[in-house]
């Protein structure tokens, strides 16, 4: 490798396609596996969502613009609902929440996770049975847990001694109780292609089982006469591919709920085991379907179980990414085409569009991959290396890294990044004055706002100086 003045790393990445980006026969073909499933190049080579042509959409609704294709995402949700029927099965609102999709949930029949006051007020807004809400975080404020106690919050997920201590208070206050699980840390930590079961205990969430916090949290859950006790709760990570973190994790916590059964003579009814299913955002993913999972988890769970000689405590689940994640894709128009002359020859054609970071910080964040298609037009000229940037004042406004491009791609052509639906709205920010995206759904050819796109009335409302 040659010496590069922006040093080593610039240089290795300048000119290498990854080992997993292979060039496609066809640039205007779809990969199924990233879209959503009513997503389609029509005769014209636009991209359809829910039998709405993109470049109306566009027209219509403006970009930078989230795309939500609602038949989609009701399908992942049932999915998981019939899949895991046995389960209690939680979509995480933090992928992402508003008023609509919430009610979705209810309507497929799935219960809510929130992880915040923000969250739970959109939930209660929508009209979300509260006792089919489960509330998260490791700092829940007393006037959170005031308020998801009075709404009656179907379960509370401890993570502290001082909020065991504060949520029996305020039920003592407010007469009430209220039904608790406590999060355990059960020392897995598992990524998109592994899991590493030592040493990651080094964190904020949850009671760590091996130094006995755990199991001290169950004693006093259940001795607050307030707090009624469901069970242990677990959740390992995120975008996860392979579950035999699950099971390591599963052991672990079930090795503890069967301590508390033996020697303190609690049979907790119900376990958590926390969300994290992996989706593909690109050829290099190979996510499992919802029944696979559902029959490895439960595999494992009954398993461990018998060995225990304790009978299976009512399972939930809390999948938020592998319901919302695919059934979005983001919408630009693209302003500027340049291409940049890498080493050895090497062209890398950077194509700006009209967002970047403020409504995908993923790729800046954790280095996720993304893909991306020409969704206004065919092209039949060969595809070029590519990279999708947005347009914020630094250069990690990066939102797909590596993608091969129709070489005669140009400003006013229109371009989708799929798999945008988890965390990209709801990890939106205003960075640089950005205008937040608005979030259209779109099913049987017709498309409607349930977001809209912030304005800059909506920057200045909470400044206060002029
Ligand atoms: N349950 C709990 C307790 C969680 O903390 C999470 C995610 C979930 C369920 C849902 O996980 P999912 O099924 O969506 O993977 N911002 C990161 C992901 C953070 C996940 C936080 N917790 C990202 O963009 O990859």
């Amino acid at each position: 490798m040659r010496a590069h003045e922006a040093g080593a790393l610039h240089a290795d990445i300048g000119i290498r396609v990854p080992a997993w980006l292979s060039r496609p026969r066809d640039v205007n073909t779809l990969m199924p596996l990233l879209w959503s499933s009513t997503a389609r190049k029509n005769e014209d080579g636009a991209l359809e969502v829910g039998g709405v042509d993109m470049r109306e959409l566009a027209a219509e609704h403006g970009t930078a613009a989230y795309v939500l294709d609602e038949q989609d995402f009701r399908e992942r949700a049932a999915a998981f609902r019939d899949a895991f029927s046995a389960y209690d099965v939680y979509y995480a609102g933090k992928a992402f929440l508003c008023t609509t999709v919430a009610q979705w949930v209810a309507e497929e029949g799935l219960r809510l996770d929130v992880c915040s006051a923000g969250e739970l007020t959109v939930a209660l807004r929508a009209g979300f049975d509260a006792s089919k809400i489960g509330y998260h975080g490791n700092n829940k404020t007393t006037d959170e847990l005031r308020r998801a106690v009075e709404a009656g919050v179907g379960r509370i997920i401890v993570d502290s001694f001082q909020e065991i201590d504060r949520l029996s208070a305020v039920t003592e206050e407010l007469g009430k109780t209220a039904s608790v699980m406590i999060r355990v840390t059960a020392g897995v930590e598992a990524h998109t292609h592994e899991y590493i079961a030592t040493a990651h205990e080094d964190q904020k969430f949850g009671f760590s089982i091996t130094s006995g916090d755990a199991y001290e949290a169950v004693r006093r859950v259940d001795g607050a006469g307030s707090l009624h006790l469901l069970g242990l709760h677990s959740h390992i990570g995120s975008q996860i591919f392979d579950t035999s973190g699950f099971e390591v994790a599963a052991r672990r916590v079930l090795t503890l709920h069967a301590r508390v059964a033996h020697e303190l003579g609690i049979e907790m009814p119900e376990m958590g085991l926390g969300g994290g299913f992996g989706i593909a955002y690109t050829m290099q993913d190979d996510p499992a379907d919802p029944s696979r999972l559902a029959a490895e988890i439960t595999t494992i769970v009954e398993h461990e179980c018998a060995g225990f000689g304790l009978p299976v405590p009512a399972l939930s689940i809390e999948p938020g990414r592998a319901i919302v994640g695919p059934s979005v894709c983001t919408l630009y128009e693209v302003g500027t085409v340049k291409p940049v002359a890498l080493d050895a020859g090497a062209v890398r054609t950077y194509v700006s569009v009209d967002g970047g970071m403020s409504d995908n910080i993923r790729t800046a964040l954790y280095d996720a991959d993304y893909s991306c298609t020409l969704a206004s037009r065919r092209s039949d000229v060969e595809p070029v290396l590519g990279r999708i940037v947005g347009k914020h004042c630094e250069a990690g406004d990066i939102i797909v890294k590596d993608e091969f491009v129709p070489a005669d791609i140009a400003p006013g052509d229109l371009m989708a990044v799929p798999a945008t639906g988890a965390y990209c709205r709801s990890m939106a920010s205003n960075y640089n004055h950005a205008l937040r995206p608005p979030v259209i759904a779109v099913a049987d050819g017709k498309s409607r706002v349930i977001v809209r796109r912030e304005t800059e009335d909506d920057l200045l409302r909470t400044d206060v100086g002029a």
